[in-house]
């Protein structure tokens, strides 16, 4: 059945493969930065092949750490983004400028670094750089031996030119977790609480020396890849898309992708808080709480307390009415963890969608495509079925719908807070991943 009449496509004979992340372990570029929320440049690929001819410009609202626009600058389209998140904002707007950086300077810039960090451990120099005053954790995060040398490659750090500082602050910012006492699982927690031991000392120097060796070798290549022609250089603003979205031309984008946060309450603020911090882009829990309103929709621990919430007038639809009532009704005698508050964590959600469309609308030309990767959702048993929600939204403002594709039918949930849907499946309901493809009218 089509989407068009309100089913989803089957999952086997998708045009576009697997959006998972993963893939992108390997790539040169996007291998910088793994991000837990992040999809594969596969997939993106397939999607510039599908629906550009010739320099394009391509908008991802939801830019994360830039799979969309490090691969549109590849190919040689106009790349522009909009991201919340000063951390991801960052590590993509530096994967942008990749190809601006000399790899043999670089590859000098990790030989100096070497020689630094072993005469300072070797004279027992003490470090200039302090760690962040208001950056709180239940355990050290960082063990004495593992933050001397932290602070150390920071002082190094400060004394470069801001190419190759940028380069390696985005490889401490990186891999900063992987020598601390947390991990993600997936939720950044203590190695202690998942039975791992702590890191009492690490290899910090060979770790980012080797980070920006890779790097290195990636901007050489990214140099050599990338698509020459007249397009202005991809860019990223730190912005909420639903303030910003007017600082586009209206109707100047030929194609939008992207991946809004879906409906399972990941908390991108909280896992980026040692990134946050460290790189000195947030300096009290007020910043992140900032941070927390300009989310889409918005967390479950800021709606659950909440009176009811309605939906906005502009979802004038009864299936998503009803899908939001029967959430509310379940498990009352659970209070803030029942229904109610997860009902209101969706309408939420649901408006928001009416906000981000509105924004794809003014941006794209008459006739220009949307893919919107999104993860359907299973709160409280009830199924909510975010791609056909937001399918709808869009067909009532200016949108035809033109497919559903589900590149993924099956998916791990990641992050849902007392919600039981941990598992792939929760009373014979699957969790799955669509591309919802939109053509603006
Ligand atoms: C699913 S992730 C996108 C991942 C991206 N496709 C990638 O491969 O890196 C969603 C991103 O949306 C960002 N975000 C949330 N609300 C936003 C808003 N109102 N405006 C712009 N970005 C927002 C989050 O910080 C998060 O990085």
């Amino acid at each position: 059945m089509s989407a068009k009449n309100g089913a989803i496509a089957n999952g086997g004979g998708s045009v576009f493969r697997s959006p998972t992340f993963m893939a992108n372990r390997d790539a040169p570029i996007h291998r910088w930065v793994p991000w837990i929320a992040g999809y594969s440049k596969h997939f993106v690929e397939d999607a510039l092949t599908r629906f550009t001819d010739g320099p394009s410009v391509v908008l991802d609202p939801f830019a994360g750490v830039g799979t969309t626009l490090v691969e549109a600058d590849l190919s040689g389209h106009t790349a522009v983004g909009f991201e919340i998140n000063p951390y991801a904002a960052f590590a993509s707007q530096t994967k942008l400028r990749a190809h601006r950086a000399a790899p043999a300077r670089l590859r000098e810039a990790v030989q100096d670094f070497r020689a630094f960090m072993f005469k300072a451990l070797k004279k027992d120099i003490q470090p200039s750089a302090a760690p962040p005053d208001a950056f709180r954790t239940r355990s050290p995060f960082y063990s004495p031996k593992v933050q001397h040398k932290v602070l150390l490659a920071l002082d190094f750090i400060s004394e470069q030119d801001s190419r190759v500082a940028d380069i390696f602050r985005l490889a401490f910012a990186s891999s900063m977790v992987d020598f601390s006492n947390y991990s993600y699982e997936p939720s950044l927690s203590r190695k202690a609480t998942v039975g791992r031991p702590e890191v009492e000392d690490f290899p910090v120097t060979e770790a980012l020396g080797g980070k920006v060796s890779q790097m290195a070798d990636d901007v050489a290549w990214y140099r050599r890849e990338r698509v020459t022609g007249r397009r202005r250089d991809g860019r990223v603003l730190r912005q909420s898309f639903f303030d910003g979205y007017r600082r586009i031309e209206e109707g100047s984008v030929d194609l939008l992708i992207t991946s809004p946060p879906y409906l399972n309450n990941y908390h991108y603020n909280r896992n980026t808080r040692p990134h946050l911090y460290w790189l000195g882009f947030c300096d009290s829990p007020r910043d992140l709480k900032c941070l927390e309103e300009l989310n889409f929709g918005t967390y479950w621990q800021n709606a659950r307390d909440q009176e009811q919430v309605e939906l906005v007038p502009e979802i004038d639809d009864t299936d998503i009415r009803r899908t939001l009532a029967e959430v509310r009704r379940q498990n009352p005698e659970k209070g803030i963890y029942g229904g109610h508050g997860w009902a209101n964590y969706a309408t939420l959600y649901f408006n928001d969608c009416v906000r981000f469309i509105e924004g794809a609308r003014w941006c794209l030309r008459s006739g220009a495509t949307a893919l919107v990767v999104l993860g359907n959702s299973i709160l409280q048993g009830v199924p909510v079925p975010t791609d056909r929600f937001l399918a709808k939204i869009a067909r009532s403002h200016g949108f035809e719908v033109m497919d559903i594709h589900v590149p993924r039918d099956t998916r791990v949930g990641s992050s849902i807070v007392n919600s039981s849907v941990r598992a792939g499946t929760v009373n014979g309901h699957r969790l799955y991943e669509s591309v919802v493809e939109l053509r603006r009218l």
